[in-house]
């Protein structure tokens, strides 16, 4: 198992993978956005930081003609772009351009994978042939539609010789049903274990240490129960607002693009079980189980437990921002959330009781992921004369984006000749521990994928377990248009429904931190 391998990973680490397998990575997609957004600038700096294969391929498929050469200058100027580090090292990338290539096809065109198969076929080396990863950086409708071919096409295979694994993205289905259909068309010709999910939030690094932490820190591990906890709250704000995705959007709201995926992924890492082994099926079995121990919700629940809400016009960091429902794409009465606040229960022995909070939104204030641990306040009996009865309670923040980090909030005396007191942080930043080694997820996911290791990668009931949770959600909002206390201005932190639903057990929301 490979999680521990981020440690090994950052400078001065020994962790280098020196053994991954001669393979060549097919790109399904190769003239789009992501491809040159993400996938190949990940690529560059894991073949700079010398984490690549010795030996591999990256083979572009798309309709779109051109040659190898102008596929490798048209990367190359993407990179400038997109590159974490900068400037774009020419000997490096020299190196590492001539290992790409691009085969013109139809994904619809059986002849398309035949050129494909003896493209391939033509590197020489029998593995460059066999180990295979297909990247789906195409759209869900078409992914049923490429396993056939290649499996047609004998490059995809259930049993050896080598290994064939398929990497999808995010959107994966829009509710149950569709990622149920998504799961049988991506399993028809291949198994489960070479299906590979990408939620990209798994790749980051503050993501993966939340099971370290947990797990490796017998004095916060033995507090991550009822009898301590009193609330969680799990914060992933959006400064910008959804601007030129307005026709996406529409489609999916804050609901499937941000809670269905990241907030229960890092939900399940904050709340589940210790695993048996850090191996990808006992980290993943835990997962599952934590998300079926949500406590189901009726449209009623839905009703008391799920606040939805939507921007109007306002501005953030001084800028104006126009409303929602003014944006490109987006109908004039849109019922569509930008923003979701949800309170669920986990019906299990650690958490019974404890109110997990969720929140999401665009517009918001700050863009910021954060995850806070509330713990239960002490009985204010020594103090409730001289610092009167609001003594805050100890809290440990998660931050995993940006200034990562880690904050424990306690109560220390102010200096002096009286007994005041007032809270006072304690903070652990990764950039001041660790120095700015920042991979992009995608590089970690796509070594992992490389590798063969599923642990950061998520496992069909897991997709669907979550889908039945935003479907609940769904067909409680059905048919029920947005109300006046559901509206926020952009820019503010969310609607005042939001702030009712905590207040009803007396809670608050905290605004994630800013640490200079
Ligand atoms: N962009 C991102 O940052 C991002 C992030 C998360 C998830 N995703 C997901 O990743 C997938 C790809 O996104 P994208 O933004 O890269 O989309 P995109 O820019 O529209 O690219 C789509 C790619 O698919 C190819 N394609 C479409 N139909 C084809 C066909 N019949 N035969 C062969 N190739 C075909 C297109 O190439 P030709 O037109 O040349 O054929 C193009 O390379 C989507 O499912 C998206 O939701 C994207």
């Amino acid at each position: 198992m490979h999680i521990l391998n981020s440690l090994d990973k950052a400078p001065g680490g020994n962790g280098d993978r020196k053994n991954l397998d001669t393979c060549s990575i097919v790109i399904f997609g190769a003239s789009g956005d992501l491809t040159a957004r993400k996938l190949i600038p990940a690529l560059y700096h894991l073949f700079k930081e010398n984490q690549m294969p010795a030996t591999f391929r990256v083979v572009g498929f798309a309709r779109r003609e051109k040659t190898d050469a102008v596929w490798r200058q048209e990367l190359r100027t993407a990179l400038e772009q997109f590159s974490r580090t900068h400037p774009v090292d020419n000997a490096v990338w020299a190196a590492f351009a001539d290992n790409i290539f691009y085969c013109v096809g139809d994904l619809t065109d059986d002849a398309a994978y035949s050129k494909l198969e003896a493209r391939l076929s033509a590197f020489g080396d029998p593995a460059l042939r066999e180990n295979l990863l297909f990247y789906l950086a195409i759209s869900p409708s078409q992914f049923g539609e490429v396993v056939e071919q290649v499996h047609r096409s004998q490059l995809l295979k259930r049993e050896g010789p080598g290994w064939q694994r398929i990497v999808v993205e995010k959107p994966f289905g829009h509710d149950l049903a569709s990622a149920h259909k998504l799961n049988h068309e991506l399993t028809r010709y291949a198994n489960e274990s070479q299906v590979f999910r990408i939620d990209h939030y798994l790749g980051k690094e503050t993501v993966q240490n939340i099971l370290m932490f947990r797990f490796s820190n017998s004095i916060f591990e033995r507090l991550w129960t009822r009898e301590s906890v009193d609330h969680i709250q799990i914060t992933v704000s959006e400064k910008i607002g959804v601007g030129e995705r307005g026709g996406y959007y529409e489609e999916a709201g804050a609901l499937r693009d941000m809670v269905q995926n990241h907030m229960l992924q890092v939900l399940s890492l904050i709340a589940m079980e210790p695993p048996v082994s850090l191996e990808a099926e006992s980290v993943r079995d835990e997962k599952v189980k934590l998300l079926k121990s949500i406590r189901p919700l009726t449209s009623e629940d839905v009703a008391r437990q799920i606040v939805r809400g939507q921007y109007f016009a306002g501005a953030v960091g001084g800028q104006p921002r126009p409303g929602y429902r003014q944006e490109t794409k987006v109908k004039p009465d849109s019922n569509v959330e930008t923003f979701a606040a949800l309170k669920l229960f986990i019906d299990n022995w650690r958490w019974s009781g404890v109110p997990f909070y969720l929140r999401t939104g665009k517009n918001l204030p700050m863009s910021a992921s954060e995850v806070r641990i509330q713990f239960r306040p002490t009985p204010n009996v020594l103090f409730a004369a001289q610092c009167g009865t609001q003594l805050d309670a100890n809290a440990l923040t998660l931050r995993l984006q940006p200034n990562e980090g880690i904050s424990l909030h306690f109560n220390g005396k102010v200096p002096g000749m009286s007994l005041g007191m007032r809270p006072v942080r304690m903070h652990f930043s990764y950039d001041s521990e660790f120095g700015a080694y920042t991979p992009e997820a995608y590089e970690r996911l796509l070594l992992e994928a490389i590798a063969g290791d599923a642990t950061l990668f998520i496992r069909h009931d897991e997709v669907e377990t979550a889908w039945k949770i935003a479907d609940s959600i769904r067909t409680g909002w059905e048919g029920k248009p947005l109300t006046n206390r559901e509206f926020y201005a952009a820019g503010t932190w969310g609607p005042i429904a939001a702030d009712d639903l905590l207040a009803t057990l007396g809670h608050t929301w905290h605004e994630p931190q800013v640490i200079k």
